[in-house]
Protein backbone atom coordinates (compact mmCIF):
# COMPACT_ATOMS: atom_id res chain seq x y z
CA UNK A 1 0.00 0.00 0.00
CA UNK A 2 1.27 3.44 -0.90
CA UNK A 3 2.18 5.88 1.81
CA UNK A 4 0.65 9.19 1.44
CA UNK A 5 2.70 11.60 3.83
CA UNK A 6 1.89 15.59 4.76
CA UNK A 7 2.90 17.70 7.27
CA UNK A 8 1.40 21.08 8.54
CA UNK A 9 2.42 23.34 10.47
CA UNK A 10 0.47 24.61 14.01
CA UNK A 11 1.45 27.87 13.17
CA UNK A 12 -2.12 29.80 13.47
CA UNK A 13 -5.82 29.40 14.57
CA UNK A 14 -6.92 27.42 11.33
CA UNK A 15 -9.00 29.26 8.94
CA UNK A 16 -10.78 28.53 5.32
CA UNK A 17 -8.32 28.85 3.44
CA UNK A 18 -6.61 26.33 5.02
CA UNK A 19 -9.34 24.25 5.24
CA UNK A 20 -10.26 24.14 1.48
CA UNK A 21 -6.45 24.08 0.93
CA UNK A 22 -4.88 21.71 2.59
CA UNK A 23 -7.13 19.83 5.08
CA UNK A 24 -10.07 18.87 2.65
CA UNK A 25 -7.64 17.75 -0.15
CA UNK A 26 -5.79 15.48 2.56
CA UNK A 27 -8.82 14.29 4.45
CA UNK A 28 -10.08 12.74 0.59
CA UNK A 29 -6.65 11.10 -0.47
CA UNK A 30 -7.17 9.21 2.73
CA UNK A 31 -8.18 6.05 1.42
CA UNK A 32 -5.98 6.21 -1.53
CA UNK A 33 -3.39 4.45 0.60
CA UNK A 34 -1.77 4.69 4.19
CA UNK A 35 -2.34 7.95 5.43
CA UNK A 36 0.48 9.65 7.63
CA UNK A 37 -0.29 13.04 8.61
CA UNK A 38 1.67 15.17 11.40
CA UNK A 39 1.90 18.16 13.06
CA UNK A 40 4.84 19.87 12.12
CA UNK A 41 5.18 21.24 15.63
CA UNK A 42 9.35 21.11 14.95
CA UNK A 43 8.96 23.56 12.19
CA UNK A 44 6.76 25.98 13.56
CA UNK A 45 9.17 26.48 16.40
CA UNK A 46 10.48 28.51 13.18
CA UNK A 47 8.23 30.66 13.83
CA UNK A 48 6.12 30.25 17.01
CA UNK A 49 8.25 31.49 19.96
CA UNK A 50 5.68 31.22 22.88
CA UNK A 51 4.85 27.67 24.57
CA UNK A 52 1.30 28.33 25.06
CA UNK A 53 0.65 29.31 21.54
CA UNK A 54 2.41 26.14 20.32
CA UNK A 55 0.42 24.14 22.50
CA UNK A 56 -2.75 25.96 21.11
CA UNK A 57 -2.07 25.70 17.91
CA UNK A 58 -1.16 22.00 17.91
CA UNK A 59 -4.10 20.86 19.24
CA UNK A 60 -6.02 23.12 17.07
CA UNK A 61 -4.74 21.42 13.76
CA UNK A 62 -5.28 18.10 15.61
CA UNK A 63 -9.06 18.77 17.15
CA UNK A 64 -9.53 19.95 13.51
CA UNK A 65 -8.51 17.73 11.38
CA UNK A 66 -10.33 14.89 13.24
CA UNK A 67 -13.47 17.36 13.06
CA UNK A 68 -13.16 17.65 10.04
CA UNK A 69 -13.53 13.96 9.04
CA UNK A 70 -9.89 12.27 9.53
CA UNK A 71 -9.96 8.67 10.53
CA UNK A 72 -7.70 7.91 13.14
CA UNK A 73 -8.57 4.41 12.84
CA UNK A 74 -7.46 4.41 9.32
CA UNK A 75 -5.04 7.51 8.96
CA UNK A 76 -1.76 7.89 11.27
CA UNK A 77 -2.28 11.02 13.06
CA UNK A 78 1.00 12.54 15.17
CA UNK A 79 2.69 15.18 16.42
CA UNK A 80 6.02 15.72 14.39
CA UNK A 81 8.10 15.77 17.87
CA UNK A 82 6.50 12.61 19.44
CA UNK A 83 8.93 10.91 16.82
CA UNK A 84 12.30 12.34 17.54
CA UNK A 85 14.05 10.15 15.54
CA UNK A 86 13.06 12.42 12.63
CA UNK A 87 15.73 15.04 14.40
CA UNK A 88 18.45 12.29 13.87
CA UNK A 89 17.66 11.26 10.50
CA UNK A 90 17.60 15.51 9.64
CA UNK A 91 21.31 15.48 10.86
CA UNK A 92 22.58 12.54 8.58
CA UNK A 93 21.03 13.96 5.99
CA UNK A 94 22.69 17.11 6.75
CA UNK A 95 25.89 15.91 5.66
CA UNK A 96 24.92 15.47 2.32
CA UNK A 97 22.81 18.55 1.49
CA UNK A 98 25.01 20.95 -0.16
CA UNK A 99 24.66 24.67 0.90
CA UNK A 100 24.29 26.04 -2.28
CA UNK A 101 20.49 23.88 -2.31
CA UNK A 102 19.77 25.59 0.99
CA UNK A 103 20.87 28.70 -0.13
CA UNK A 104 18.46 28.86 -3.29
CA UNK A 105 15.28 27.57 -1.51
CA UNK A 106 12.53 30.43 -2.17
CA UNK A 107 10.84 30.02 1.37
CA UNK A 108 14.00 30.95 3.03
CA UNK A 109 14.90 33.88 0.66
CA UNK A 110 11.05 34.97 0.79
CA UNK A 111 11.28 34.68 4.77
CA UNK A 112 14.24 37.02 4.60
CA UNK A 113 13.00 39.59 2.07
CA UNK A 114 10.01 39.69 4.62
CA UNK A 115 12.65 40.76 7.32
CA UNK A 116 12.58 37.27 9.40
CA UNK A 117 15.67 36.79 11.62
CA UNK A 118 17.28 34.92 10.08
CA UNK A 119 18.41 31.29 11.96
CA UNK A 120 20.04 28.05 11.34
CA UNK A 121 16.20 26.23 12.03
CA UNK A 122 14.86 28.50 9.10
CA UNK A 123 17.87 27.70 6.81
CA UNK A 124 17.99 24.11 7.50
CA UNK A 125 14.05 23.94 7.63
CA UNK A 126 14.30 21.74 3.98
CA UNK A 127 16.47 19.26 5.86
CA UNK A 128 13.94 18.45 8.42
CA UNK A 129 11.44 18.30 6.07
CA UNK A 130 13.45 15.92 3.62
CA UNK A 131 13.82 13.71 7.16
CA UNK A 132 10.41 14.00 7.73
CA UNK A 133 9.30 12.54 3.99
CA UNK A 134 12.36 10.02 3.97
CA UNK A 135 11.59 8.52 7.46
CA UNK A 136 8.39 7.43 6.51
CA UNK A 137 8.89 5.81 3.23
CA UNK A 138 6.88 8.06 1.90
CA UNK A 139 5.21 7.75 -1.80
CA UNK A 140 3.30 10.15 -2.56
CA UNK A 141 3.25 13.57 -0.51
CA UNK A 142 0.27 16.12 -0.97
CA UNK A 143 1.69 19.63 -0.80
CA UNK A 144 0.64 22.97 -2.03
CA UNK A 145 2.38 24.67 -5.13
CA UNK A 146 4.84 26.91 -2.51
CA UNK A 147 6.20 23.72 -0.74
CA UNK A 148 7.25 22.17 -4.82
CA UNK A 149 10.73 23.01 -4.52
CA UNK A 150 10.62 21.70 -0.89
CA UNK A 151 9.86 18.40 -2.24
CA UNK A 152 12.69 18.71 -5.28
CA UNK A 153 15.44 19.27 -2.65
CA UNK A 154 13.98 15.88 -0.58
CA UNK A 155 14.51 13.78 -3.81
CA UNK A 156 18.01 15.57 -4.18
CA UNK A 157 19.21 15.01 -0.57
CA UNK A 158 17.67 11.18 -0.78
CA UNK A 159 19.58 10.60 -3.95
CA UNK A 160 22.85 12.04 -2.65
CA UNK A 161 22.69 10.06 0.49
CA UNK A 162 21.67 6.65 -1.60
CA UNK A 163 24.94 7.64 -3.90
CA UNK A 164 27.25 8.04 -0.44
CA UNK A 165 26.24 5.42 1.36
CA UNK A 166 24.14 3.08 -0.56
CA UNK A 167 20.50 2.57 -1.56
CA UNK A 168 18.63 3.86 1.59
CA UNK A 169 15.52 5.97 1.02
CA UNK A 170 12.62 5.77 -1.45
CA UNK A 171 12.35 8.83 -3.52
CA UNK A 172 8.94 9.90 -3.02
CA UNK A 173 6.62 11.40 -5.47
CA UNK A 174 5.19 14.71 -4.83
CA UNK A 175 1.58 15.51 -5.24
CA UNK A 176 0.94 19.15 -6.13
CA UNK A 177 -2.74 20.61 -5.89
CA UNK A 178 -2.09 22.45 -8.84
CA UNK A 179 -6.26 22.45 -8.90
CA UNK A 180 -6.72 23.73 -6.02
CA UNK A 181 -7.43 27.64 -6.22
CA UNK A 182 -6.24 30.20 -3.63
CA UNK A 183 -9.02 31.02 -1.73
CA UNK A 184 -9.39 35.09 -1.40
CA UNK A 185 -9.22 36.84 2.08
CA UNK A 186 -12.04 39.30 3.03
CA UNK A 187 -10.02 41.93 1.47
CA UNK A 188 -9.38 40.23 -1.57
CA UNK A 189 -5.88 38.98 -1.10
CA UNK A 190 -4.74 35.29 -0.49
CA UNK A 191 -6.54 34.30 2.95
CA UNK A 192 -3.88 34.24 5.28
CA UNK A 193 -2.99 35.01 8.77
CA UNK A 194 -0.12 37.11 8.29
CA UNK A 195 -2.63 39.09 6.55
CA UNK A 196 -5.44 39.65 8.85
CA UNK A 197 -8.20 38.62 6.25
CA UNK A 198 -9.29 35.17 7.72
CA UNK A 199 -12.59 33.82 8.29
CA UNK A 200 -11.56 31.67 11.18
CA UNK A 201 -12.71 27.91 10.59
CA UNK A 202 -13.77 27.14 14.55
CA UNK A 203 -14.65 30.45 15.59
CA UNK A 204 -17.70 31.44 17.39
CA UNK A 205 -20.62 33.20 14.94
CA UNK A 206 -19.69 36.74 16.40
CA UNK A 207 -16.08 35.66 14.76
CA UNK A 208 -17.11 34.75 12.39
CA UNK A 209 -19.80 37.13 11.02
CA UNK A 210 -17.09 40.30 11.43
CA UNK A 211 -14.56 39.35 8.88
CA UNK A 212 -17.88 38.71 6.77
CA UNK A 213 -19.45 41.55 7.00
CA UNK A 214 -16.41 43.57 6.24
CA UNK A 215 -15.78 41.14 2.83
CA UNK A 216 -14.35 44.32 0.31
CA UNK A 217 -17.33 45.01 -1.81
CA UNK A 218 -17.51 47.70 -5.01
CA UNK A 219 -20.06 50.63 -4.19
CA UNK A 220 -22.86 49.74 -6.95
CA UNK A 221 -26.21 51.01 -5.36
CA UNK A 222 -28.57 48.63 -3.60
CA UNK A 223 -31.19 49.21 -6.99
CA UNK A 224 -28.25 48.30 -9.60
CA UNK A 225 -27.55 44.59 -10.70
CA UNK A 226 -24.24 43.14 -9.33
CA UNK A 227 -21.81 41.36 -11.00
CA UNK A 228 -20.62 39.04 -8.18
CA UNK A 229 -18.67 36.20 -10.33
CA UNK A 230 -14.97 36.55 -9.55
CA UNK A 231 -15.42 38.82 -6.85
CA UNK A 232 -14.28 37.84 -3.28
CA UNK A 233 -17.95 37.38 -2.11
CA UNK A 234 -18.61 34.67 -5.32
CA UNK A 235 -15.06 32.69 -4.74
CA UNK A 236 -16.12 32.27 -1.12
CA UNK A 237 -19.79 30.86 -1.63
CA UNK A 238 -18.37 28.98 -4.45
CA UNK A 239 -16.13 27.30 -2.43
CA UNK A 240 -18.55 27.07 0.67
CA UNK A 241 -21.26 25.45 -1.48
CA UNK A 242 -21.23 25.13 -5.43
CA UNK A 243 -24.45 23.88 -6.19
CA UNK A 244 -25.69 27.30 -4.85
CA UNK A 245 -23.27 29.25 -6.73
CA UNK A 246 -25.72 29.45 -9.61
CA UNK A 247 -28.30 31.24 -7.37
CA UNK A 248 -26.25 33.37 -5.88
CA UNK A 249 -25.40 34.82 -8.69
CA UNK A 250 -28.46 35.58 -10.40
CA UNK A 251 -29.49 36.68 -6.73
CA UNK A 252 -26.99 39.61 -7.02
CA UNK A 253 -28.02 40.21 -10.48
CA UNK A 254 -31.66 40.77 -9.21
CA UNK A 255 -32.13 44.95 -8.79
CA UNK A 256 -32.93 45.72 -5.11
CA UNK A 257 -30.55 42.61 -3.55
CA UNK A 258 -27.90 44.52 -1.50
CA UNK A 259 -24.42 43.53 -0.51
CA UNK A 260 -25.63 43.08 3.11
CA UNK A 261 -28.03 40.62 1.95
CA UNK A 262 -25.41 38.61 0.01
CA UNK A 263 -23.23 38.57 2.72
CA UNK A 264 -26.30 37.03 5.49
CA UNK A 265 -26.29 34.05 2.81
CA UNK A 266 -23.05 33.53 2.56
CA UNK A 267 -22.67 33.24 6.38
CA UNK A 268 -25.75 31.13 6.94
CA UNK A 269 -23.88 28.95 4.27
CA UNK A 270 -20.66 28.29 6.04
CA UNK A 271 -22.84 27.90 9.11
CA UNK A 272 -24.74 25.19 7.27
CA UNK A 273 -21.51 23.67 6.08
CA UNK A 274 -19.38 23.90 8.97
CA UNK A 275 -22.03 23.61 12.02
CA UNK A 276 -21.31 19.70 12.33
CA UNK A 277 -17.56 19.94 11.90
CA UNK A 278 -17.75 22.79 15.03
CA UNK A 279 -19.83 20.38 16.94
CA UNK A 280 -17.30 17.72 16.81
CA UNK A 281 -14.73 20.53 17.17
CA UNK A 282 -16.58 21.72 21.07
CA UNK A 283 -16.17 18.01 21.46
CA UNK A 284 -12.51 17.56 21.42
CA UNK A 285 -11.97 21.19 23.33
CA UNK A 286 -14.22 19.67 26.03
CA UNK A 287 -12.57 16.41 26.02
CA UNK A 288 -8.73 17.20 25.06
CA UNK A 289 -7.61 13.61 26.26
CA UNK A 290 -8.97 11.91 23.46
CA UNK A 291 -6.93 14.14 21.07
CA UNK A 292 -4.34 13.46 23.14
CA UNK A 293 -4.69 9.81 23.02
CA UNK A 294 -5.18 9.96 19.51
CA UNK A 295 -2.09 11.63 18.80
CA UNK A 296 -0.34 9.39 20.83
CA UNK A 297 -1.45 6.40 19.53
CA UNK A 298 -0.56 7.66 16.22
CA UNK A 299 3.03 8.24 17.41
CA UNK A 300 3.47 4.67 18.15
CA UNK A 301 2.44 3.66 14.67
CA UNK A 302 4.47 6.18 12.91
CA UNK A 303 7.74 4.74 14.78
CA UNK A 304 7.25 1.09 13.76
CA UNK A 305 7.64 2.26 10.69
CA UNK A 306 10.40 5.46 11.28
CA UNK A 307 12.53 3.07 13.64
CA UNK A 308 13.69 0.13 10.44
CA UNK A 309 14.18 3.15 8.55
CA UNK A 310 16.37 5.14 10.70
CA UNK A 311 18.17 1.73 11.66
CA UNK A 312 19.19 1.46 8.11
CA UNK A 313 20.64 5.26 7.51
CA UNK A 314 22.73 4.65 10.75
CA UNK A 315 24.18 1.00 9.71
CA UNK A 316 24.52 2.37 6.33
CA UNK A 317 26.68 5.30 7.43
CA UNK A 318 28.68 3.23 9.90
CA UNK A 319 26.73 4.83 13.24
CA UNK A 320 25.38 1.49 14.18
CA UNK A 321 27.19 -2.01 13.69
P1 LIG B 1 -1.21 31.03 6.24
O1 LIG B 1 -1.05 31.59 4.86
O2 LIG B 1 -2.46 31.49 6.91
O3 LIG B 1 0.04 31.25 7.08
P2 LIG B 1 -0.20 28.38 6.01
O4 LIG B 1 0.90 28.87 5.12
O5 LIG B 1 0.14 27.93 7.39
O6 LIG B 1 -1.35 29.48 6.07
O7 LIG B 1 -0.97 27.24 5.24
C1 LIG B 1 -1.21 25.94 5.69
C2 LIG B 1 -1.80 25.17 4.55
O8 LIG B 1 -3.03 25.75 4.12
C3 LIG B 1 -0.89 25.14 3.31
O9 LIG B 1 -0.95 23.84 2.75
C4 LIG B 1 -1.50 26.14 2.36
O10 LIG B 1 -1.28 25.76 1.01
C5 LIG B 1 -2.98 26.10 2.74
N1 LIG B 1 -3.55 27.45 2.57
C6 LIG B 1 -3.36 28.51 3.37
N2 LIG B 1 -4.03 29.59 2.93
C7 LIG B 1 -4.65 29.20 1.80
C8 LIG B 1 -5.51 29.87 0.87
N3 LIG B 1 -5.87 31.13 1.02
N4 LIG B 1 -5.98 29.16 -0.18
C9 LIG B 1 -5.64 27.86 -0.34
N5 LIG B 1 -4.83 27.17 0.50
C10 LIG B 1 -4.34 27.83 1.56
N1 LIG C 1 6.59 22.83 5.11
C1 LIG C 1 5.21 22.40 5.05
C2 LIG C 1 4.31 23.65 5.01
O1 LIG C 1 4.68 24.69 5.49
C3 LIG C 1 4.84 21.56 6.26
C4 LIG C 1 5.64 20.29 6.29
C5 LIG C 1 6.62 19.98 7.16
C6 LIG C 1 5.50 19.21 5.38
N2 LIG C 1 7.12 18.73 6.88
C7 LIG C 1 6.46 18.23 5.81
C8 LIG C 1 4.67 18.95 4.29
C9 LIG C 1 6.60 17.03 5.12
C10 LIG C 1 4.81 17.74 3.61
C11 LIG C 1 5.78 16.78 4.03
O2 LIG C 1 3.21 23.56 4.49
Amino acid sequence: MKIILTGIQPSGTLHLGNYFGAMQPAIELQDQGQAVYFIADYHALTSVTKADDLRRFTFDVAAGFLACGLDSHRTILFRQSDVPEVVELAWLLSVVTPMGLLERAHSYKDKIAQGAETSHGLFAYPVLMAADILLYNSDLVPVGKDQKQHLEITRDVAQKFNDRFGPVFKLPEPLIREATAILPGIDGRKMSKSYGNTISLFGEEKEIKKPIMAIKTDSTPIEQPKQIEGTVLGQLMQAVNPAAYKDFVALAATPGTGYGELKKKLLAEIETRFRPFQEKYRHYVSHPGEVEAILRDGAERARTIARPVLEKARHATGLSR
